[in-house]
């Protein structure tokens, strides 16, 4: 499926007013069942599913120093930052696509409500 076509398939969810995920807040939200912890980091909105990649704890009261992310379970560290690399050795968040539309902060998802 070409990527003009998978795009045309997605839809902006709102999830939070834009006022209300000031920077250092975050924001655990549910969409379809699936559990999403928004970041505003120094204005810029990350969004990752609420299950560690290593062994599925929840990252939404993870310590955040700066940018990186650190699982309260384990304590492996991701940086929210970067995207994973494919193929890397590193494991990969599940992140969602997020815009602000308006005052609204919005996922991008499927029609079946996945990234
Ligand atoms: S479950 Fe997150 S580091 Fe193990």
């Amino acid at each position: 499926m070409g990527e003009i076509l998978r795009n045309a398939m997605k839809k902006h969810i709102p999830v939070a007013r834009a006022d209300e995920l000031r920077p250092g807040q975050r924001k655990l939200v549910f969409i379809d069942g699936k559990s999403v912890v928004l970041f505003n980091i120094e204005g810029t909105i990350h969004a990752i599913e609420n299950s560690c990649p290593h062994n599925g704890a929840s990252l939404a009261s993870g310590k955040l120093e700066g940018n990186v992310l650190q699982c309260p379970a384990h304590g492996l560290r991701f940086d929210l930052a970067k995207p994973c690399e494919p193929g890397g050795k590193s494991l990969c968040l599940h992140r969602f696509p997020v815009r602000t539309i308006g005052d609204s902060v919005t996922l991008l998802v499927d029609a079946a409500g996945t990234p």
